[in-house]
């Protein structure tokens, strides 16, 4: 019997060629057990900079450095087998010019072994994604609600309604225009969203769009329910863990005054029993 054939990363080139076929399932990782969780079932995982707010506790992503995109992002690598891995560039590492940009995603590449970063922003980064594509570093795009520019959006708000719509269709079309991979389309309303599914030649990733995407993406522990507090719109909670994980941690907690725990069979015995000789 011959041994199954070694299973091969996905590639940046692979997610390309996915437009307009069976939808992208995306999700992000921040950590070696959940990129191993996730790797079976996604083409792409994202090393988020929501892990700034998501693991971290800060306010927003504006706070997320280079060195933690390093470090979640080798976490990641160590879990990933299948999945094509992206990381996200952080706030202030991309945006000065187009050689920051390029010195900055070698070093994500290189000291993570990520094949893709991802970096925010539609025609005033197409120079620096056109830079960067040219140079051997595959991009992934993200436009509408860019998080790292929530203080010029003035809040979480939907982009492309009515007067704003043609400011995110040429976008779309500029990120596309200067070699972006696949773009991911956050809180832009479902009607656009569609349009710009059907118009671009490369995959359009959905969060808080439309279900016409090429593929969708979720933060991993808002869909494992692990916040009891935060539940915007777009995300669906395929789990309540928060509540389980709480349930869990009171029952030990209990078990912990009541001396319950740990029992006889948590234990290390003083001598061994000796299993009778044959
Ligand atoms: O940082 C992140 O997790 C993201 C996704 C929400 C697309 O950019």
């Amino acid at each position: 019997m011959s041994a199954p054939p070694p299973v091969r990363p996905t590639l940046p080139t692979d997610i390309l060629a996915r437009k307009g076929g069976v939808p992208l399932v995306c999700l992000t990782a921040y950590t070696t057990p959940v990129s191993r969780l996730v790797d079976p079932h996604c083409d792409v995982v994202l090393v988020g900079d929501s892990l700034g707010m998501v693991l971290h506790g800060l306010p927003s992503t504006l706070g997320v450095t280079m060195e933690m995109m390093i470090l979640h992002g080798q976490a990641v690598m160590r879990g990933n087998t299948s999945a094509m891995c992206v990381i996200d560039m952080p706030f202030g590492s991309y945006e000065e010019s187009p050689q920051q940009a390029f010195r900055n995603a070698v070093r994500l590449m290189a000291e993570t072994g990520a094949p893709s970063v991802k970096l925010e922003g539609g025609q005033h980064m197409a120079e620096t994604i056109a830079f960067l594509t040219a140079r051997g570093v595959p991009v992934m795009a993200h436009i509408g609600l860019t998080p790292q520019s929530v203080n010029t959006l003035g809040g979480y708000k939907v982009q492309g309604r009515d007067a704003d719509r043609a400011r995110v269709i040429a976008d779309a079309q500029a990120v596309s225009g200067a070699g972006a991979f696949a773009v991911v389309l956050e809180k832009v309303p479902d009607g656009l969203a569609r349009d710009i599914a059907g118009a671009l030649p490369i995959p359009t990733i959905g969060i808080g769009a439309s279900v016409a995407c090429d593929g969708q993406i979720l933060v991993v522990d808002d869909m494992l329910g692990l916040f009891t507090d935060f539940r915007p719109k777009f995300v669906k909670r395929y789990a309540e863990l928060g509540h389980t994980a709480d349930e869990a941690i009171a029952a030990y907690a209990a078990d912990v005054r009541a001396r319950v725990f740990p029992a006889a069979e948590h234990v290390f015995p003083d001598t061994l029993k000796k299993s009778p000789s044959k």
